[in-house]
């Protein structure tokens, strides 16, 4: 059998410093658990723009096309960010997306015991909070036309184009019914069906595929502001929510803050299936390139990591070392170590980026 290939695309900012960390953890399998991952490197974002004038090159994606999953980091950073738009470096991410057709991304927003008291909303709202959202990823207004800037008169209109077909909605609703399947059983879809008419598809069709093909799940709706509204107010109502791509950017970006630390959250975004059973997949943590604090050693690399826990999850279906991966890094916020982005208001010293790495590894060892 060969072995499980990765793509490494470690990008720009804090991208680097995080992925080293990843790596740790995949030598490990390698040694203590004898998986080897065949995993090769390339460029993405910023870093492939200054070496080949596109955040993505050919080669690049063409490699991404033939493994079993892509691992990023981060792109971005305000070095490039007087670019002209078809070459900043979001777009090298964003070609991934659309041309490795990663339609459902799944975004977690689980909060660990030990950093409950990190989120701005009070403890009892979020202690043990684990919700799921998957965001369509792949249409919507990010990619529809027409879109640009165009002249209209005397003064220039700025365009972009929401746009869902059946098939698409339907692709999503089926990830996330699944999903729900495998969790609690409930599903909540958000869009905005009181004034715009893709929102009124969406609800059908998810409607439709719930009824034809999932009686079994319990499904509501909800109107995307009222669901921000209500991810605030009480979000352990929810386990699955499935939302188009720019709410989903927007309602991910909420959830995650709920849990403490965007420094913590992991993604995967997956395709069809490919000839090996396994889907096209893609994994990257839910923060950005965090170009501030870049190469300083200040970055928590536990978003990341957690992201290869995933991808052991569902590209390789080693469920139980995903678990194993979670549980290590429980533990280790368990015992108190911080980095700097988890250090409350009363202080105290932070550990690095590598340190934290380290210590995930050690409780790996411990859980053997
Ligand atoms: C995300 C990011 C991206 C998005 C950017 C970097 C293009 O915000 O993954 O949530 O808007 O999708
Ligand atoms: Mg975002």
């Amino acid at each position: 059998m060969t072995n499980p290939s990765l793509l490494i695309l470690a990008g720009d900012g804090i991208g680097p410093e995080v992925m080293a960390e990843v790596r740790k953890i995949i030598d490990w399998y390698g040694t203590k658990r004898g998986v080897t991952f065949d995993v090769s490197e390339d460029l993405v974002g910023g870093c492939a723009y200054d070496k080949h004038g596109t955040p993505l090159h050919d080669d690049t994606m063409a490699k991404a096309q033939d493994v079993d999953a892509v691992l990023l980091g981060a792109v971005g950073g305000p070095k490039y960010d007087s670019l002209d738009f078809s070459i900043k470096p979001e777009r090298g991410l964003l070609r991934l997306r659309k041309e490795m057709d990663l339609y459902a991304n799944l975004r977690p927003a689980q909060c660990f015991d030990a950093l409950a008291d990190f989120s701005s909303l009070k403890k009892d709202v979020v202690a043990g909070l684990d919700i799921m959202i998957v965001r369509e990823l792949t249409s919507g207004v990010y990619f529809g036309e027409p879109r640009g800037i165009f002249k209209e008169g005397n003064e220039r209109v700025g365009i972009n184009t929401q746009r869902y077909t059946e098939s698409e909605i339907e692709r999503v609703a089926r990830s996330a019914f699944e999903l729900a399947r495998k969790r609690g059983n409930k599903l909540c879809s958000m869009e905005k069906a009181n004034v715009m008419e893709s929102g009124v598809l969406w609800r059908e069709v998810v409607q439709r595929v719930g009824d034809t093909e999932y009686p079994d799940v319990e499904l509501s709706h909800m109107y995307a502001d009222a669901g921000a509204m209500q991810l605030t107010r009480w979000p352990k109502q929810f386990d699955v929510i499935v939302t188009d791509n720019l709410f989903g950017d927007l309602l991910s970006d909420l959830a995650a803050m709920l849990t403490g630390s965007l420094g913590m959250l992991p993604s995967a975004s997956l395709g069809a299936p490919m000839a090996n059973g396994r889907p096209k997949a893609l994994y990257e943590p839910v923060h950005g390139s965090a170009p501030d604090i870049a190469g300083q050693g200040k970055a928590n690399p536990i978003a990341c990591i957690l992201s290869f826990a995933m991808a052991l999850r569902y590209s390789f279906d080693m469920g139980a070392e995903a678990d194993r991966v979670e549980a290590a890094v429980a533990k280790v916020l368990a015992d108190g170590l911080r980095t700097a982005d988890l250090m409350g208001p009363e202080g105290g010293a932070p550990i690095t980026t590598s340190q934290m790495g380290d210590a995930i590894v050690a409780a790996l060892d411990t859980s053997l």
